[in-house]
């Protein structure tokens, strides 16, 4: 009888020990908070940790207020809160540049990246999509000075002209395919692209289409030459890899942000604010 009590003991101190190493392997090593049930997998339960890169309005853009303040602005911006209040977590949003939003989300230290994203398949394997919430074309620009210089998209390669595009971006891309004989410029800001065309320091630029008529608001020297050819139009939000029920209430907000007519609203809203006062850049030395 001792015997198979001190067995029973065993058993039950050999299935504790191992409930307790499965409960250590569940939570990854991070806190647990019991109040708040992680229905999204976030990285922090109950809170929605994106990345955006705000140089591109009217995308993402910090809008200069009355009282001279930078706030983050945009139609990115409103969606993004948008969705946190559907799915019903908090949101931090994090600012940094374009190449950074891509590694972070390739790294899975944030949920998500709003940032004028295109679904490009090169990206596929470091991240997953949403479904395409805004459908926006590509430009290549110029300055009115230079217009002369430029007469359709032929005229975007040529050895003697320099020709910028933002860091990690697919107008990286799309400079290499059609200015391959041009001097291309790696910028890290998207806002750099438009200042140096405005100094005089490039020729030409590649952005999205609605980056390069929300700059002409504020640098009416800006020039569109053509629309440039890009298979994979529209944009999508970026989902950290492989978390399926994030990736679902994502596209289920998407859905309803469309339907209700929050998004054109906020489209709208972004173009109006871009067209006032905003400032170029990341405030992180501020
Ligand atoms: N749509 C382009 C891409 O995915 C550019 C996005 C740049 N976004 C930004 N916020 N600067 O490569």
């Amino acid at each position: 009888m001792k015997k198979l009590f001190a067995l029973l003991l065993a058993v039950v101190m050999v299935l504790s020990l191992a409930a307790c190493g499965e409960k250590k392997d569940d939570t990854t090593g991070k806190e647990e908070n019991p109040a708040v049930e992680n229905t999204y997998n976030t990285k922090t339960p109950g809170v929605l940790t994106v990345a955006t890169s705000p140089d591109y309005a009217p995308y993402e853009f910090y809008a200069i207020g009355e009282d001279g303040k930078a706030e983050l602005a945009g139609f990115d911006i409103a969606l993004i809160k948008y969705i946190a209040d559907y799915l019903d977590v908090e949101l931090e949003i994090i600012p940094m540049d374009f190449d950074g939003v891509l590694l972070e989300l390739a790294n899975g230290s944030v949920d998500l990246g709003i940032a004028g994203i295109s679904p490009d398949p090169d990206r596929a394997n470091s991240m997953d999509f949403s479904d395409i919430y805004y459908e926006g074309g590509q430009a290549f620009i110029t300055v009115k000075d230079k217009a002369d210089m430029f007469t359709d998209l032929a005229s975007a390669n040529n050895p003697d002209i320099s020709v910028g595009a933002q860091n990690g971006t697919i107008q990286m891309d799309l400079a290499q395919q059609y200015s391959a004989d041009a001097d291309i410029v790696t910028l890290t800001k998207a806002t750099d692209i438009i200042a140096e065309l405005v100094s005089g320091k490039l020729d030409g630029g590649y952005v999205e289409w609605d980056v390069a008529v929300a700059y002409q608001a504020n640098y009416p020297e800006l020039h569109i030459v053509c629309e440039v050819p890009y298979e994979v139009e529209g944009n999508a939000i970026g989902v950290v890899k492989g978390n399926e029920a994030l990736l679902a209430g994502v596209n289920e907000a998407i859905a309803a942000c469309i339907e209700d007519g929050s998004f054109s609203q906020f489209v709208a809203d972004a173009l109006e604010q871009a067209s006032g006062n905003i400032y170029e850049g990341l405030l992180e030395e501020k």
